[in-house]
């Protein structure tokens, strides 16, 4: 039987969308308020799922414990309170959208988790706008 279990986590970051071969009204019009040269905060929630069996010794699909700390070390110390454009190297030369940064928070998690599992990221920038990424 296969189960997915989740935890959900919290960072706090600032950004910019722009493109630099776009023009200001471009990159204003396209990434609007994301646009703020000044860059501006967004509260970030996420829920990071793995599926797959559950071990038939501990009852466990995945120790929380560990998907626990494993969120802690790699990415809400790596990213919370943090300019992602300026200060996270992923986001040097890529927008730091919410699917971007599904997309980074996914590969930071992969390789600490068991192959024989699936991995699920959902990162919500705001109460209402979230996106999903599990590794296609
Ligand atoms: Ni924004």
């Amino acid at each position: 039987m296969k189960v997915k279990v989740s935890r959900k986590a919290h960072f706090n970051a600032a950004h910019r969308l722009f493109r630099h071969d776009w023009d200001d009204s471009k990159n204003s019009a396209v990434f609007g308020k994301c646009n703020n040269p000044n860059y501006h905060g967004h509260n970030y929630d996420l829920v990071v799922s793995v599926f797959g069996e559950i071990d038939q010794e501990t009852g466990f699909v995945m120790d929380m414990k560990v998907l626990k700390e494993l969120i802690k070390d790699k990415i809400e110390d790596v990213l919370d309170h943090k300019n992602l454009n300026l200060e996270v190297p992923e986001f040097k030369n890529l927008n730091p959208t919410a699917e971007n940064i599904a997309i980074v928070v996914y590969n930071k998690l992969r390789p600490h988790i068991d192959s024989s599992k699936d991995l699920e990221v959902v990162l919500y920038e705001t109460p209402r706008n979230f996106v999903t990424y599990s590794g296609e």
